[in-house]
């Protein structure tokens, strides 16, 4: 399943988005445009929907309702987020979800719900306020899609979100993970834990992700052979890999000799294997050389067509969108503006179009109408 379409109201710095969403999605936009802010909704869903979750501690764990509404919107205005759920973006829409978040006038001041609204296909099956919401309102400081008991008739949508994945992996976290202490973030987005989750895996399915890796890899890190699982004498989890040289023995290599961006790609390629919802990662490119980063893109499509996992990524990197197999409908143009960056489907600016007609790739696309001086600049990449 995906996300086939986002609708925001006042969700950080975009007053109002409708978007449709392909299987993958790129966002492209200056620094501080809201690439982050808007991988960030798809976070709060699952961090509504997940066990130990839910509305409260959601909205708490980003501050309070003022800091995710939108500061050029009304002080009243209602935070909104409404998704779209397809088998796939050529399908019907099979779920809506829709909510509707305000903060209580007085006392603790708690984000409560305006509207809770679920339709199957396009019929409205949750429709709140109801009457119990109408007689006990405390109910409306919670989802249904936090609670078992509510969410029966739309599991499904609940455990899509649940398993939505976020990574930003830091190599240094992964190779010395024991080197920084304290609370593990949920979902460990940054990696530390990734040699754990290795260990976790059954020894079949670990060997068959860890192949795939490796032929994925062949073309960008020739050098790196024999992609493969062990523990050391302590019983600590390592991957291993035979690294050639020019010197004439070849030599075994673990991940603490792994340059940065192997790990990351890695990581990367693991993710994509390892579940079913969205998969949302936060530029790819990083520590990745130019030529490694120009074949991200496909090397992602490649292994997402096995797997079906809609990924969603943000990208400063020219090369990363010189790819020509990159479709101006799979990227999202953040454009800011005195009112709130705006975001639009790439194909959607007609002058973009009739250049990506005209066999350019998206990075020679948008350059044009970018300003020439800041050229790709101004748009981030
Ligand atoms: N509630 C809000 N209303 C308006 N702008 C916000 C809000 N919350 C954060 N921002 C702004 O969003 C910007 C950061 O966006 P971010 O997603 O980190 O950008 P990017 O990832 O594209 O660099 C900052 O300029 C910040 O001030
Ligand atoms: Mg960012």
């Amino acid at each position: 399943m995906i996300i086939s379409r986002l609708i925001l109201k006042n969700w950080r710095n975009f007053q109002s988005v409708d978007v449709p969403l392909q299987e993958r999605i790129i966002l492209v936009g200056p620094n501080a445009s809201g690439k982050s802010n808007l991988l960030d909704v798809f976070r709060f869903l699952r961090d509504i929907a997940k066990d130990g979750g839910g509305l409260q501690k959601a909205v708490a764990d980003r501050g309070r309702l003022p800091k995710i509404r939108c500061l050029s919107a009304r002080r009243s205005s209602n935070v909104e987020v409404e998704i779209h759920l397809a088998e796939s973006s050529e399908e019907p829409v099979k779920w809506k979800y829709a909510i509707g978040i305000t903060q209580e006038k007085g006392g603790k001041r708690r984000p409560i719900l305006v509207y809770e609204k679920v339709w199957s296909g396009n019929e409205l099956i949750i429709d709140r306020p109801d009457e119990h919401d109408k007689e006990d309102a405390q109910r409306l400081t919670q989802t249904h899609l936090e609670q078992i008991n509510s969410n029966l008739l739309f599991r499904e949508i609940a455990a899509f979100l649940t398993t939505i994945q976020y990574m930003h992996l830091v190599p240094q976290l992964l190779r010395y993970p024991d080197a920084f202490p304290g609370q593990d973030m949920p979902g460990d987005p940054f990696g530390k834990r990734f040699l754990e989750d290795l260990a976790r895996t059954s020894d079949k399915t670990r060997s068959t992700r860890l192949n795939k890796i490796e032929s994925a890899l062949h073309d960008v890190v020739p050098q790196l052979k024999e992609l493969s699982f062990i523990k050391d004498e302590t019983g600590a989890p390592h991957l291993e890999a035979v690294y050639t040289h020019w010197r004439p023995k070849a030599g075994k290599q673990r991940e603490d000799q792994f340059s940065d961006g192997t790990l990351r790609l890695i990581a990367l390629l693991w993710s994509l294997q390892e579940g079913k919802s969205l998969l949302l990662l936060e530029e790819p490119e990083l520590s990745l050389n130019a030529g490694i980063v120009s074949k991200l893109a496909p090397m992602i499509s490649r292994l997402q067509r096995q797997t079906k996992r809609q990924v969603m990524l943000s990208t400063h990197s020219p090369d990363l969108l010189s790819d020509k197999g990159i479709g101006g409908e799979d990227v999202l143009l953040l454009i800011p503006g005195p009112e709130g960056t705006e975001v639009q489907v790439a194909t959607s600016q007609k002058e973009i179009n009739d250049l990506l007609e005209g066999g350019l790739s998206i990075a020679d696309a948008l350059l044009p109408i970018t300003n020439p001086q800041r050229a790709l600049s101004s748009w981030g990449i």
